[in-house]
């Protein structure tokens, strides 16, 4: 066990040898920005002030070379080899979390799946015990093989016990199998709840934004926003590739109605304007975004699933005037993903005062 003391905050806490820095933190109910766990999104990276930690089953891409010999280091892909001193970097203009529930162990058994398109699978489980969270969390599954997949909870948090989770079939996926060998009464074991999305309570009107199984943690946080009768102004701009595979719309339109001011607008990047649905535009979500929103400064953002349109609909929104700390991704990033290209673009721009 080594311990660890957290600056400027004093805060400590013990860590083993096989259990990476966050997790640690997260099982000690401290509350920190990250969000992959996997090394891929660089939303965990602080610095290494004292000791010695092994860092070597993160990306070598995700830091920049500068950064890593001024001790940057990221906490989800970090093992301590010695009692650390760590500064935690507070990002500018970020304001501080909540309290959120640590996470536990679940075991799953599964209630059942649906194809919902071609790609969707949706899949519901019924826990052991009833879960926390915050809406636009997410849980990750530990598989029979050790290896681990991240999925965001599309219910809200009122209904703790069944879950619900809308997930993308990927060719030779290793939880897309699962998928196929699983069946109702089958067991998974799950921890839960984990991430920074949530919906910031600051009054701002809102932007989310998604894309095939983004939606996952946005339907989470828009149905929680009806049920908390959260009165804000909501457009939530919706991607896919044509209207077969727009799913949960039924959901959508009860949002319409309980909402007090929601706008759903969907985009077709393959529609033409005679198939379109209602509210529904032609082109990428990007596109939609830069047509309807010339001052973005007024709002917060909440962008789901791809990284590459997080990135893209997250520059063009600060390009707009949107500051970068009111912009919440949740980047839906492989658990296997090493491109260099990839991870270095999608850095965020967290760099140290
Ligand atoms: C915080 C977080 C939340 C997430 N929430 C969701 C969610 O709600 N729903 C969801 O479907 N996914 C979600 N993901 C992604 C999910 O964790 C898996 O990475 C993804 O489902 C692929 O898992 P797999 O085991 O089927 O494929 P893997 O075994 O991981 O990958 C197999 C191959 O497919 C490639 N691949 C992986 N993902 C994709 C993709 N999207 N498109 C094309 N190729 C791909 C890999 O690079 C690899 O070559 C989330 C990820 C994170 C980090
Ligand atoms: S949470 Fe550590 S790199 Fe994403």
């Amino acid at each position: 066990m080594a311990r660890v003391t957290l600056e400027p905050t004093g805060e400590q806490f013990s860590v083993g040898e096989d259990e990476d820095i966050l997790t640690a933190a997260l099982h000690n109910g401290i509350n920190l920005q990250y969000g992959c766990r996997h090394g891929n999104c660089s939303s965990c990276k602080h610095w290494l002030l004292d000791g010695d930690v092994d860092d070597s089953a993160g990306s070598v891409y995700a830091i920049p070379r500068n950064e890593r010999e001024d001790g940057a280091i990221l906490l989800c892909c970090a093992f301590a080899k010695s009692d650390l001193v760590i500064e935690i970097h507070q990002h500018e203009g970020v304001e501080a979390l909540p309290p959120m529930t640590p996470p536990s162990t679940r075991r799953a058994t599964v209630l059942g799946q649906r194809s919902m398109t071609p790609n969707l699978v949706e899949l519901r489980v019924e826990l052991d015990e009833p879960l926390s969270f915050r809406a636009g969390q997410y849980a990750e599954f530990t598989l029979d093989t050790g290896d681990r997949r991240s999925y965001s909870l599309v219910n809200p948090p009122s209904s703790g016990r069944e879950l619900t989770f809308c997930v993308k079939r990927v060719q030779n996926g290793v939880f897309s199998g699962v998928l196929d060998r699983i069946g109702p009464g089958s067991h998974l074991h799950l921890e839960a709840p984990f991430g920074t999305m949530f919906l910031r309570e600051t009054g701002r009107p809102v932007i989310a934004v998604g894309i095939g199984s983004g939606i996952a943690p946005l339907l989470s946080i828009l149905t929680d926003a009806a049920d908390q009768q959260v009165d804000v102004p909501i457009r939530f701009y919706y991607g896919a590739r044509t209207t077969g595979d727009l799913v949960y719309l039924d959901e959508l339109a009860e949002l319409t109605r309980r909402l007090r001011d929601f706008q759903f607008i969907p985009c077709l990047s393959q529609g033409s304007p005679d198939t379109l649905p209602r509210n529904g535009r032609a082109g990428r979500v990007t596109r939609a975004v830069a047509e309807d929103i010339p001052d973005a400064s007024l709002y917060d953002a909440y962008l789901c699933g791809a990284p590459e349109m997080c990135d893209a609909v997250g520059r063009l929104l600060e390009a707009k005037g949107l500051p970068e700390a009111r912009i919440h991704a949740d980047k839906f990033y492989s658990a296997t993903e090493s491109d260099p290209v990839q991870v270095s673009e999608h850095r965020p721009n967290w760099a140290r005062r």
